[in-house]
């Protein structure tokens, strides 16, 4: 929603140099989800004047903790009663059942999005109960690659367009996204940059998927970017930045998981 890209843009105007100062991504040129598909998406929610809206997305990945991008916390006082977290839902508000937080870890290395790192983890105050509905998504091992061919999947409650609030009754949606090989995306975002070519912009900790007109958009940040690898889902980045919601050429970046598995293993078990 445009309200994570109004309260991120001012935080990262002192740091970073402007040239390479990118909207925060945000799912545009999705259709809907259907019931039973990613039973591990969730929506985080922040209380704005009484109301829990929807923020971010996120993914449950143990019963009792979902990974999500630290940007998408950063913005308050990072105290866990600041959010709520709903699980996976057809339509955004529909009856809903806010879970409430007792631990947030944010990625002790994260500064700002351009400097990767941007991951949290969430701790529930108790495990969820896993059905048909609701499941987890499984990590990869570190050493797992994902490349082109795989079939690669963004879903989220975000924006439909740059600007364009996903419309009533607020289905989830989803977009097939390619992932694109860390190089060929590096060079695609030194087009028309003013950062040297020797200066990498996609670092090793990030990964790229999508394609111009099919992204994540306002709204869809922390959401799990699946991999389908033999046969089961593994989850293979977290919405991270980007541009525009998919008008420009250049895909989304993600955190790259595979960097992250032992961290996050080391806190969830
Ligand atoms: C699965 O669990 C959720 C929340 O715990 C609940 O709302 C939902 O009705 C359950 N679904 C099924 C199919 O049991």
């Amino acid at each position: 929603m445009i309200c994570l890209l109004l309260l991120t843009l001012p935080l990262l105007g002192n740091s970073v140099p402007l040239n390479q100062v990118k909207k925060e991504v945000k799912i545009v040129g999705g259709s809907d989800a259907q019931e039973g598909e990613w039973p591990w998406q969730i929506s985080l929610r922040k209380n704005w004047n009484g109301f829990w809206r929807h923020s971010c997305g996120g993914s449950l990945i143990h019963p009792s903790w979902i990974l999500t991008a630290a940007h998408c916390i950063v913005t308050s006082k990072n105290e866990p009663s600041d959010f709520m977290i709903q699980l996976r839902q057809q339509n955004l508000y529909e009856n809903d059942h806010l879970l409430p937080l007792e631990e947030i870890i944010i990625h002790p290395n994260y500064n700002n999005h351009l400097e990767g790192f941007d991951m949290a983890l969430l701790k529930l105050q108790s495990p969820v109960q896993l059905n048909k509905t609701i499941q987890i998504i499984r990590l990869p091992e570190a050493f797992q690659t994902f490349t082109p061919d795989m079939e690669c999947w963004v879903t989220g409650w975000g924006n439909i367009e740059s600007g364009v609030h996903l419309p009533s009754p607020y289905t989830l949606k989803k977009v097939q996204v390619p992932v694109m090989d860390a190089l060929t995306c590096d060079h695609q975002y030194h087009l028309d940059s003013s950062v040297p070519e020797s200066q990498r912009i996609i670092l090793d900790n990030m990964i790229c998927a999508g394609r111009a007109g099919k992204n994540p958009c306002q709204g869809d940040s922390g959401g799990a970017l699946a991999c389908k690898v033999q046969g089961s889902w593994l989850q293979a980045g977290i919405v991270s930045w980007g541009e525009f919601c998919g008008g420009f050429h250049r895909p989304g970046v993600y955190t790259r998981v595979t960097a992250f598995v032992d961290w996050i293993n080391q806190h969830i078990q």
